[in-house]
Formats: structure tokens, sequence, C-alpha cells
């Protein structure tokens, strides 16, 4: 009995510590992985100009899912994202930001110019069709979902990690905006 309570401990102990390290690998913030994030996808930028994950390759990037009707996350990400490029100034060329709407149902080509004309010009939105948006979504490892308002239309639930890869087009972690701009411009230009 005693011997039977010791182990129903430890596997009780064992439980609790791989919940412990699954919580710590979710929240995070600048966790880094080994899994796969990213991969291939077809898309439409705001200007109309079919774009693949062909364009990572040469230069860090930086991919985060959104949709133009988000009422906080997206706009703030998109501030902070501006930050960065204002704090890399002329470097910040090196740096592309692909802003990926989960949400092209709205979100069309015209939808994200108007919309992204608020902040840095240099970030590129893309939409295509809803199965094109999936597809990117999947590689990496993103989460959408519709959420119904209570006076009709719709938001979107969203995965809000701003991802960083390198000029290779991997992944190199998910980026912090509890950091100064100029810190995550150092951080990103060593990817240079
Ligand atoms: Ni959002």
């Amino acid at each position: 009995m005693k011997q039977r309570i010791g182990l129903s401990l430890i596997v009780a102990l064992a439980g609790l510590v791989l919940i412990g390290a699954m919580a710590l690998f979710v929240l995070n913030p600048e966790r880094s992985s080994t899994d796969a994030i990213g991969g291939a996808f077809t898309l439409t930028d705001q200007r109309g100009a079919r774009v693949t994950e062909a364009a990572l390759k040469g230069q860090p990037s930086l991919v985060f899912f959104g949709f133009t009707h988000c009422p906080d996350v997206c706009p703030t990400a998109l501030f902070e994202i501006s930050e960065v490029y204002k704090a890399l100034g002329p470097k910040g060329d090196g740096l592309k930001t692909f802003f990926i709407t989960v949400d092209p149902e709205r979100d069309r080509p015209e939808t994200l110019k108007a919309y992204l004309e608020s902040f840095d010009p240099r970030i590129i939105g893309l939409t295509g069709s809803r199965e094109e948006v999936d597809i990117a979504t999947r590689a990496y490892r993103a989460f959408a979902r519709k959420v119904p308002l209570d006076g009709g239309g719709y938001v979107m639930d969203h995965t809000a990690l701003v991802y960083l890869m390198d000029k290779k087009g991997r992944f190199v972690s998910s980026m912090n905006f509890e950091r100064p701009p100029e810190e995550n411009a150092k951080r990103i230009a060593d990817l240079f």
C-alpha cells in the first residue's frame, strides 16, 4: 500500500513537472523551438503581387497573423513593429514584415492597403483565398477562429505571436514588445 502511494505520488509529481514545462514553453514570449514553424505558402500582397515563402529568404523577417477589424492586438503589434522600423532607420529596409490576414473574406488586397497606410510603409499585408490563408496559418502553427458578435458580425480570435525569422526563413523566436524598440532593433540587426 505504502509503495503504491509512493508510486502515485511520483506519477503525480511527474505530471506536474510536465504541465509546468509545457506552461513555460507556451507562456515564454521569446521561446525558441526546434519544431518547424514556417513553411510553404502562396498569398497576395496589398498591391496584388503574389508572394511565396521564397520572400523570406535573404533577409530577416517578422511574420504575424491578424486581421484589419482587430480591435487591439493587431494595431498594437503593427505600431510596435513600426517603432522597431523607426529605431532601425534606413537599415530597416533589410527587414521584411508580413502581416497575414486570418480574415480573407473581409481583408482583400485593397482593404489591407488602406489599413496599412497608418503604419510603416515597409510592412507587407498578405491575403488570399480561405484555403491559401489556412495553409499559411497551419505552416506557422498559428491559430485563428471566427467568433460571432452579439449584434451581428464577428471578430477573429487569433495567435498574437510575432515570429522572428532569420534570413534563411527559419524561426528564431517570437518578438517581445515589452522590450524597448531600440533593443528589438538591435536583436534584428544582429541577424542581418
Ligand atoms: Ni488581432
